[in-house]
């Protein structure tokens, strides 16, 4: 697949940030158990990674949302696409998000979350895009801040849903934001 792109944070970086969150969760949840919830689907790759560098006993719960509106912008009305299976009345929540750019996808998985009574709940996110905030988040870590770019790869899927593979997250230059070539 021939793709133009540049690479914003590479698969070595991911790495370490990703090891030094695990270990940091790991202290801070010590004793404790923890209910991880990825969310689906841009966090699928950044979780499965996470949860691996944490020493403590972690179940591991998904919650799907889909934006309407546009595919590269959040319109902020989200839709539930899948559920959580077992209560979460006075568990620690991790939630494990991709990226935080309006704010209005978290804001809305925080409020459904914390209704449920948690223990405790916290957010950690791999990209933070904070030029285009609109909704203030309550952010345990945000692992990487990135310009205000389109961004692909561990994970995160850009126009037709590819580019989820890419081990690096990177930026699509402008020609191939709106299409896919082979
Ligand atoms: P927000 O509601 O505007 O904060 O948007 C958050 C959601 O939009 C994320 O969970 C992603 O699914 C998606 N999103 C925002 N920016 C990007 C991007 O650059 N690449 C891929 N998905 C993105």
């Amino acid at each position: 697949m021939n793709i133009k792109y540049d690479v914003l944070v590479s698969a070595q970086e991911i790495s370490e940030k990703v090891n030094t969150l695990g270990a940091e969760l790991t202290e801070l949840y010590s004793g404790e158990e923890v209910v991880v919830i990825p969310i689906l689907r841009g966090a699928f790759m950044f979780a499965a990674d996470l949860i691996r560098a944490m020493d403590v006993p972690v179940r591991v719960e998904f919650l799907g949302v889909a934006s309407y509106g546009e595919e590269t912008v959040s319109s902020g009305e989200v839709r539930l696409t899948l559920d959580t299976s077992f209560p979460l009345h006075d568990k620690n929540i991790l939630i494990v998000e991709d990226i935080v750019d309006t704010g209005l996808t978290l804001a809305y998985i925080q409020k459904l979350l914390q209704s449920r009574k948690p223990k405790s709940i916290r957010s950690v996110v791999l990209l933070d895009k904070p030029s285009r905030r609109t909704v203030e988040v309550d952010l345990h870590r945000t692992l990487f801040t990135i310009p205000d770019k389109f961004v692909v790869g561990y994970g995160l899927d850009g126009p037709g849903g590819f580019w989820r593979n890419l081990p690096d997250i990177v930026a699509l230059r402008e020609e191939m934001e709106n299409t896919h070539s082979e």
